[in-house]
This record gives structure tokens, C-alpha cells and sequence, in this order.
């Protein structure tokens, strides 16, 4: 579904952490049906292009009318406030079939854009490991669903069972912090390599949260330089790519 500007509403405001909220957006029936991955551009101002750079909203669950997005504390949020959307943007994960396992990782950062599929993947009777290195450590486990295996640990130090948890993973998520990307991903890279044989196509998926100035893939402002043919745009291919894909040279 191509994204389409539309007009949402603030309906509750919860606070899960000292600098994280959840808001509860009643929204239309198209935005309803996103799928993980997928992300909305919003603007809280209903004066055009104030601000320039529209806010990207991670959705953390979905419910009827309703789609739960997290954000870092920063702006005033409200009950009733209107909110301009557009959305869905973004590919929706492109997850391995027969999935029984899958493992998920928050490098350094929050887990934020991985919730929605681990709640989904685990409705659909997938294990479901999340593992929290950093900053993630310090993220509330009550918001996360309570069905999955939590573990903390790094990549340098490495987590409980690392290597079952990656020999049993059919596939890896991942999202890290932007400011180290460049050098979590393909230390993650080398560490799946290190441990499993066999690493095909699609197997380690890594987010890359780039400022979308347009999300509809016609400014060229959210390149990832890739080594196939072409590079991807994170609000049009993305925004998980396939790190054995990305240049990271
Ligand atoms: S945000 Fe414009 S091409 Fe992706």
C-alpha cells in the first residue's frame, strides 16, 4: 500500500520511561493495518511544513482503530491533539518462511522498532529471543511482551547461550544505535559468522533509521550505499536491509 496522508488523534499519553512515551493514536483504516517495519511520518502542527522534518513514529502495537507509537520524550504530547500522518512508509520486514525461531537484538539502543514483531511473531507461536545490549539493558521489561526470553549481554562479551540462541535462530533482527552503526553491524555481521556455517540471504536483517525528508522515495535523502546494483532507500526498501547487502566500507 502506497503511503497516503491522513489526520490522527491523540487519545492517551503514558509515560514508560523518564524519556519514553507511549501514545495511543486513533487512527484511519489503512494506517491501521501496518505491518512491523512499517513506520508513519508525523507532524504535530497542522501548519504544513512546521516542522520540516516530519517526526518518524515506530508503532508498538496495534489494536482495532487504534496504533500504539513510542517516542523519546522531547515534544508535549496531549489527549486530543491532531496529528498530520503519512504512512504506511517503508517495506514491512522481509521475514524468512517456516519461521520457528528468531532471534532480535537492540544494540546500544531501545528495542522499540522490533516490539511489534516479536508480538507478533510470538502470536503466531515463534520463539521469540530479544537480546538487550547498553542503553537497551535499561529498558522496561513490563513493555515488553511478556511471552519472550529476555537476555542482556553485548557483543564483545557476548549473552546467555549465544550460541544456541544464534545455532537455533532461523532468522536476526536488529536495530542499533545510529551514532555506532557503522561498526555494531558488522562486528554483528562477523560474530553470526563466527558461530553458524551457514548465513543465507536475508538471514541477518539490520534497521537503518535514517531522517526521511519525503518517504516516498523521491528525494534520494534516506540512501544506504549498498553492493548490488543499486543502493536502497530506507523509506522505500527499507527500513530493514539485509547486511550482507550494505557497504559498510
Ligand atoms: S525519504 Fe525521500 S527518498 Fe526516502
Amino acid at each position: 500500500m502506497a503511503p497516503r496522508e491522513t489526520r490522527a488523534t491523540i487519545e492517551r499519553v503514558r509515560r514508560i520511561l523518564p524519556d519514553l512515551h507511549r501514545l495511543e493514536l486513533g487512527v484511519e483504516e489503512g494506517i491501521a493495518r501496518l505491518k512491523p517495519g512499517q513506520l508513519l511520518l508525523a507532524r504535530l502542527s497542522d501548519e504544513g511544513w512546521d516542522p520540516y522534518l516530519a517526526e518518524r513514529w515506530i508503532p508498538v502495537a496495534l489494536s482495532g482503530r487504534t496504533v500504539t507509537i513510542e517516542r523519546a520524550a522531547g515534544n508535549h504530547y496531549a489527549p486530543g491533539q491532531i496529528v498530520s500522518l503519512l504512512g504506511p512508509v517503508g517495506a514491512p520486514f522481509p521475514m524468512r518462511h517456516n519461521l520457528r525461531n528468531l532471534l532480535l537484538l537492540a544494540l546500544d539502543t531501545p528495542p522499540t522498532p522490533l516490539i511489534l514483531l516479536a508480538s507478533l511473531a510470538v502470536h503466531s507461536k515463534i520463539e521469540v529471543t530479544m537480546v538487550l545490549s547498553g542503553q537497551a539493558a535499561q529498558y522496561p521489561l513490563d513493555a515488553l511482551p511478556e511471552e519472550i526470553e529476555v537476555l542482556t549481554g553485548s557483543l564483545e562479551e557476548g549473552w546467555p547461550n549465544q550460541v544456541t540462541t544464534v545455532g537455533w535462530a532461523d532468522q536476526v533482527v536488529s536495530v542499533a544505535n545510529p551514532q555506532y552503526r557503522h561498526l555494531l553491524y558488522p562486528a554483528l555481521l562477523a560474530k553470526i559468522h563466527e558461530l553458524r556455517a551457514d548465513v543465507p540471504r536475508r538471514y541477518v536483517l539490520g534497521l537503518f533509521d535514517l531522517p526521511m525528508p519525503c518517504g516516498t522515495g523521491a528525494c534520494q535523502g534516506c540512501s544506504v550505499s549498498c553492493k548490488g546494483s543499486r543502493d536502497h532507500l530506507t523509506c522505500v526498501d527499507g527500513p530493514a536491509l539485509d547486511l550482507e547487502e550494505v557497504n559498510f566500507g
